[in-house]
C-alpha cells in the first residue's frame, strides 16, 4: 500500500482534562470524559514521500515550515520505530468546520495521523492500543479515537500503556451540542501552557483531582441511565471548576470573552423557560451547549437573535476515525 486516508473527529470534553503527571508522555493528572462530535472532522492522506528524504505536510493546503513539522515527524517516529519501515512520508490534512470558524482541532487531527500512520506502517494497533499513541500528539486526541461518550482512563505511574480510551456509550439517542462561535483566532494562550500555569500558581488546583474523581463516578451511570438533565448539570459544573481554577492562577488569567458570558446567559434563560440545556467551554472563547439533538434547532433560535447563524453549529455525536480511501 502507498497511500491511506482517515477522517476522525473531535470530542468536546464533558469532564475535562486539565493537567499532566508526565509532560512527555501527555500522561493526565486525572481521567476525562467526551462526547465526539460529527460535525467536526480532519481527513488526514499519508503515503510514502518519492519526492524528498524528509517528511512533508500540507495543512488545509499550506505547506509548513520545518519546525511546525518537527513534531509531526517526531509523532511519526513512533510508528516507524515500531514498525522499523524507517520511510519519510508526506502528510497532507484537511480540516472540515461547517463555517469558516475555528475549532480547527489537535485531537482530530491526531487521531487521524494515529490512525492513518498504523495502517501505512502496517502496525495493525486496536483502537484502544491507538489512543495511547495519538495522546502523545496531544492529550485530547486521545478520546477521539472513540465514537460516543468516552472515557480517557488516567492510567498507572508512567506506565504509557495504561492511560487509554475506551467508549461507555454509543451516545445513539437523543442527544447533541451546539457550537457557538465567539472567536476564530487562535487561541492566546494554548492548552499546553494554561495547563502548566495552572498546576504551578492555582491554589485551587489541589481540589482538583478529588472533584474530577467524583463527577466522573456520577456521570458515568446518568449516561448509562440517559438521564439527560444529570449529565448537563455534571458537565457545566465541571466546566465552571476548571475555568474557576484558572482564573485563580497567578497571574490570573481567562479564556472567556465578553460574548462567552452572554451565551452562558442565553442557556441559563433557557433554561428558566423549560428548556434543558447545559454548557460547556475549553481552552478558548467558544461555547457549546449540550442539548437534546430534537431540541438544538428551537435552541438555535434563541442564539440567533444575539449571533448570527454562520456562528451557530448544530452537530449531533461522531464515531470513531475510519478509512476514506
Ligand atoms: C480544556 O489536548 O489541547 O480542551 O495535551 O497539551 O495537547 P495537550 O492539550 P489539549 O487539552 C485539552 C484541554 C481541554 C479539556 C479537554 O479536552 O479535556
Amino acid at each position: 500500500m502507498d497511500t491511506t486516508t482517515y477522517r476522525a473527529y473531535t470530542n468536546i470534553a464533558l469532564i475535562k482534562y486539565w493537567g499532566k503527571r508526565n509532560k512527555e508522555l501527555f500522561l493526565p493528572v486525572t481521567s476525562s470524559l467526551s462526547l465526539t462530535l460529527n460535525e467536526f472532522y480532519t481527513e488526514t492522506t499519508l503515503e510514502w514521500n518519492t519526492q524528498s528524504n524528509e517528511d512533508t505536510f500540507t495543512l488545509d493546503g499550506q505547506i509548513l515550515d520545518i519546525n511546525a513539522i518537527e513534531k509531526v515527524s517526531r509523532f511519526i517516529n513512533m510508528f516507524r520505530d515500531l514498525s522499523g519501515i524507517h520511510r519519510p512520508v508526506h502528510v497532507k490534512s484537511t480540516n472540515h468546520v461547517p463555517t469558516a470558524a475555528g475549532l480547527a482541532s489537535s485531537a482530530s487531527a491526531f487521531a487521524a495521523l494515529a490512525s492513518a500512520c498504523n495502517d501505512l506502517f502496517g502496525t495493525n494497533l486496536s483502537n484502544k492500543e491507538l489512543s495511547t499513541y495519538a495522546r502523545r500528539g496531544s492529550g485530547s486526541a486521545t478520546r477521539s479515537l472513540f465514537g460516543g461518550f468516552t472515557v480517557w482512563h488516567k492510567g498507572i505511574g508512567d506506565e504509557s500503556d495504561s492511560s487509554y480510551a475506551e467508549m461507555i456509550d454509543e451516545a445513539d439517542w437523543d442527544i447533541g451540542m451546539l457550537v457557538v462561535m465567539i472567536n476564530k483566532e487562535q487561541k492566546k494562550i494554548s492548552s499546553r501552557v494554561g495547563m502548566e500555569h495552572t498546576i504551578k500558581t492555582s491554589p485551587f488546583y489541589k481540589l482538583w483531582p478529588e472533584t474530577v474523581a467524583e463527577d466522573l463516578e456520577a456521570i458515568i451511570p446518568a449516561i448509562e441511565n440517559r438521564d439527560f438533565p444529570t449529565i448537563g448539570q455534571i458537565a457545566e459544573h465541571n466546566a465552571m471548576k476548571m475555568h474557576a481554577t484558572i482564573i485563580a492562577a497567578d497571574p490570573s488569567m481567562t479564556y472567556w470573552e465578553p460574548e462567552s458570558l452572554t451565551a452562558m446567559n442565553i442557556v441559563r434563560d433557557l433554561r428558566e423557560a423549560g428548556i434543558p440545556c447545559y454548557f460547556t467551554m475549553d481552552a478558548g472563547p467558544n461555547v457549546k451547549v449540550l442539548c437534546r439533538l430534537s431540541q438544538a434547532e428551537e435552541i438555535k433560535k434563541a442564539f440567533e437573535k444575539h449571533f448570527s447563524s454562520d456562528r451557530l453549529v448544530i452537530s449531533g455525536p461522531g464515531k470513531g476515525p475510519h478509512k476514506i480511501s
